[in-house]
């Protein structure tokens, strides 16, 4: 029978990091692989043990800490890579070793300077000693995507005769189109004898944007592994996003027939830790995981999804673990959708005569841009943003962080004329400085994202931060401006906070639900 399951093989560790700026530390490593776990997929590609101290240190401890998918290390085929690797898997509860050499003409001769010949010892002398330490052995053909289809045939056989159960199909520099990448896939599967002992797996790098169609091809003609990273994260313009891929696989089971193990409402949760912990921001028209995957613009589409969320929605959500979709309210946005945001605002739907509403709506979103709730609960109020005092005022902030410190803060707050002073510690300056904050106003910020730029040129240049945040009262977004960028980061927040107490003010005064209408 024919196995319809499609192994997830994460190397966010491995190749992701790779990518970054400098390596992650173990307990970064752990973080994201306990994430991983989390998500179930189903191979972990923890590190290249024999890389680093460092590295090797962090592939042992998620290989003796995690639970649930299978660990492995990455080697190259040579004796004291594989032995470092093996060592460092060996606590997992059942461990891979991953063994790789270049197939390519390219690597052969100006990488590697050896023959076929000797390139095709090395891949069973290694595969067999990998055998030897590790049940799990997996090979790679790197750069096979430009192999010659005849040597590639032989490179595979002798891996597989060898003991190799997962044979792997980087396309390594992203040059492969799916037509292609199909076609190396049915020639394995038609000219290498001993094919059906091993799992095929694909490995594609995204250097012209075709990562995730070449694995999802290869899964069509018969790879049941893809080897894939969080957002995407790899060596240059990166690898296959594991969330495009498990959705695509998802959404079009009805093409594809194929499941994965994997537990998509963690999507959204792993892609947030993986940019924070990498340092590494998604950009907002990434698929399934950017902040506008779920967010809709137009007029027409807002008016589509109030309808029915099928008309402009192919997945839910909540399916990949967001609350809800988002309606940015612009300039384009239909009163339907205005209408729609006030009634969820609280405001009654009879109080409100849209129509004249819309035409100041109309006028605020030419000026504004984005129009928030808060903008909203404003113009209903008939004030201008100007008029309203904030509550609370950052008097003073003091942050103390460096190398050896622990950051901490010390903010002054006056409210209604009475200051209040608190201090706390954090993961960071900024961090330090919002929970000393979140000690005096009685809120409850979900901050949802943290952007920041640079303004103006040079090492004085201006700061500016934006910061989108969600709380019971609706979405909000504080802006902050300074040449210190953790006092703009404390503006920005406090500007949330003053958003959320004016609504939350509102809905005081008017009772919540049935407000004044214009
Ligand atoms: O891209 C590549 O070929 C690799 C191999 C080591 C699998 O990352
Ligand atoms: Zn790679």
């Amino acid at each position: 029978m024919k196995n319809n399951r499609v192994i997830i093989f994460d190397t966010t560790l491995r190749d992701g990091e790779q990518a970054l700026g400098s390596s992650l530390s173990v307990d970064q490593k752990l973080r994201i692989a306990q994430q991983l776990a989390r998500l179930k997929v189903d191979v972990i590609e923890a590190g290249f043990p024999v890389s680093s101290p460092g590295d090797f240190n962090s592939v042992h401890t998620i290989a003796s800490q995690i639970k649930g998918p299978i660990i492995c290390g990455l080697a190259r085929t040579v004796e004291k890579d594989i032995l470092s690797c093996a060592k460092a898997i060996k606590p997992a509860e059942r461990a891979r070793v991953h063994t790789f050499i270049g197939t390519s003409v390219i690597h052969t001769e100006k990488k590697l300077r050896r023959s076929q010949d000797s390139i095709l010892d090395m891949v069973r002398d290694s595969v067999k000693l990998a055998r030897k330490h590790c049940e799990e052995v997996e090979f790679s053909a790197e750069d096979a995507g430009r192999t010659g289809m005849d040597y590639l045939c032989r490179v595979v056989e002798t891996a597989i005769k060898a003991g190799a159960s997962t044979i792997n199909i980087p396309d390594t520099v992203g040059y492969t189109v799916p037509e292609h990448f199909a076609s190396i896939i049915d020639e394995l599967f038609n000219r290498v004898p001993n094919i059906d002992k091993a799992v095929i797996s694909v490995h594609c790098h995204d250097d012209l944007g075709m990562s995730t169609a070449n694995s999802l091809t290869a899964v069509a003609h018969g790879a049941r592994q893809i080897e894939c990273t969080v957002n995407g994260i790899g060596e240059r313009a990166g690898n296959a996003a594991l969330e495009e891929i498990v959705m695509a696989l998802k959404v079009r089971k009805d093409i594809f027939k194929v499941t994965t193990g994997v537990e998509a409402r963690e999507l959204i949760r792993t892609s947030k830790l993986v940019r924070d912990i990498c340092s590494m921001p998604v950009q907002p028209n990434k698929a399934v995981v950017g902040s506008n995957a779920f967010a809709h613009s137009s007029g027409i589409h807002q008016d589509g999804v109030l309808k029915s969320k099928k008309t402009y929605e192919i997945m839910t959500p909540k399916a990949v673990g967001l609350k809800e979709n988002r309606m940015n309210l612009t300039g384009r946005s239909g009163s339907h959708m205005v209408r729609s945001r006030l009634i969820a605002l609280g405001y009654n739907e009879n109080d409100v005569d849209i129509a004249k509403f819309y035409i100041r709506f109309k006028e605020l979103a030419d000026k504004k841009g984005t129009v928030y709730d808060d903008d909203l609960i404003t113009l209903m109020e008939s004030r201008s943003d100007a008029d309203m005092e904030d509550k609370y005022i950052l008097e003073y902030i003091n942050v103390s962080s460096g190398k050896g410190t622990v950051p901490t803060a010390t903010v002054r707050i006056a409210i209604d004329g009475k200051v209040y002073q608190e201090a706390a510690c954090g993961d960071g300056a900024v961090d330090a400085a919002t929970k000393a904050i979140d000690r005096v106003v009685d809120f409850k910020v979900n901050v949802e994202n943290f952007h920041i730029e640079a303004v103006t040129e040079g090492r004085e240049a201006l700061g500016r931060v934006a910061i989108t945040a969600r709380s019971p009262e609706g979405l909000f977004v504080g802006k902050g401006t300074s040449t210190d960028i953790v006092e703009a980061s404390a503006m920005a927040y406090m500007d949330v906070i003053n958003k959320m107490a004016r609504i939350k003010m509102f809905k005081r005064k008017n009772g919540k639900g049935k407000k004044q209408g214009l």
